[in-house]
């Protein structure tokens, strides 16, 4: 393994054994009584490497597997396959010691306690960390400040709003100083203010302290404003990995048309030049890439002419496209013009 690589899945798998028909309260009756059960494979061969100082967005819609790798990653569970090192430790393997490298935030959950003041928490976290007095104080000052800590130090955990309570997780999650930070969706139901706050804080974190970061998410402007590298993962495997500047760069050069059709959403072909990212009902997002062909008013013209068009927008690729297009179509999409 190269030196400098820090968190490494080879052929990562878990799977879950589950009693079928349990969706519904009905349907978990019924699985009282019946002995049937399925294989859910959550995580299907997942392989990657990622450096230090990397800060890495793991991206997936919902149920594509992403919190069940951070918690490999973190000891939380154990793989049925393959195998996972993070700073040279087996995770699910020596939990604990692997606890002292890494910090790990849920966005769902916190890890503080719930009747206690933010500072009681922190200490507590402070002695189970075994973090030495003066490194302590040091460390909280500076997340203290960054964070804006202050004066919500003595208020109970309970008090706290959300991106309050959001930020005295990050400050615990990180007091013992580790090179690993896990967070999974730790901007989920956070306002733009709060979302604005935990993102300049990550940023830094990484830059000033180098701090290695993978971050799950479904928001797509939390990996435009933080991520160097998105890895897409897609029904438990990578559908994706790679540069954010190359995503950008295979995927989004160009315009994208939003285009409502009448009464139908009519097969296009590459006739027209475009490639279809997106199609919902009557509406297709096709993405023009501009480079050599028909300008971009004849094509337009083209699909007024050949189709029944009834409205048509332009504009600039988002990530957000692009990368639900790679849901859509898997990732050869755009990759060379054709659909
Ligand atoms: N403890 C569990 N028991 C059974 N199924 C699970 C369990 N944890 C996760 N799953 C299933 O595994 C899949 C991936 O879940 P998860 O990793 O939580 O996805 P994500 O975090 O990307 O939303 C989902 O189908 C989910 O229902
Ligand atoms: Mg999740």
């Amino acid at each position: 393994m190269n030196d400098d690589v820090l968190i490494s899945c080879q052929g990562l798998r878990r799977e879950f054994t589950v009693a079928e028909g349990r969706a519904g309260l009905l349907g978990s009756i019924k699985s009282l009584f019946s002995n049937k059960t399925s294989v859910i494979r959550a995580v299907d061969d997942i392989s990657f490497d990622i450096r230090a100082g990397e800060f890495v967005g793991y991206v997936g819609e919902n149920g594509a597997g992403k919190s069940t790798t951070i918690k490999m990653l973190t000891g939380i569970l154990t793989p049925t396959g393959g195998r996972a090192l993070v700073n040279g430790v087996v995770p699910y393997e020596e939990r604990v010691k692997n606890a002292f490298n890494i910090g790990v935030v849920f966005g769902q959950r916190s890890q503080l306690w719930w009747d206690l003041p933010m500072s009681d928490s922190l200490d507590l976290l402070r002695a189970i960390y075994r973090v030495p007095q003066a490194r302590y104080h040091e460390s909280l000052a500076e997340l203290s400040d960054w964070l804006e800590l202050g004066p919500l130090m003595k208020m109970p955990v309970r008090k706290l709003s959300l991106g309050q309570r959001m930020r005295a997780d990050l400050a615990a999650s990180l007091l013992h100083g580790p090179k690993v930070m896990f967070l999974d969706e730790p901007t989920i139901g956070l306002d733009i203010i709060a979302k604005d706050n935990v993102r300049r804080f990550l940023k830094k974190i990484n830059k000033e302290r180098g701090v290695t970061i993978i971050l799950t998410t479904h928001d797509m402007d939390d990996i435009e404003a933080l991520c160097d590298r998105i890895i897409i993962i897609d029904k438990g495997k990578i559908a994706w990995d790679g540069a954010t500047a190359r995503l950008k760069s295979d995927h989004m050069q160009g315009k994208i048309l939003e285009v409502e059709f009448h009464d139908y959403n009519p097969k296009i072909h590459e006739a027209v030049g475009l490639t279809e990212m997106k199609s919902e009902a009557n509406k297709k997002w096709l993405r023009y890439r501009g480079d050599g062909g028909a300008a971009l008013n004849e094509v337009i013209s083209a699909l007024f002419r050949d189709y029944c068009v009834k409205d048509l927008s332009i504009h600039e690729p988002k990530v957000a496209d692009v990368v639900k297009a790679i849901y859509q179509h898997g990732a050869e999409v755009g990759e060379d013009g054709g659909a």
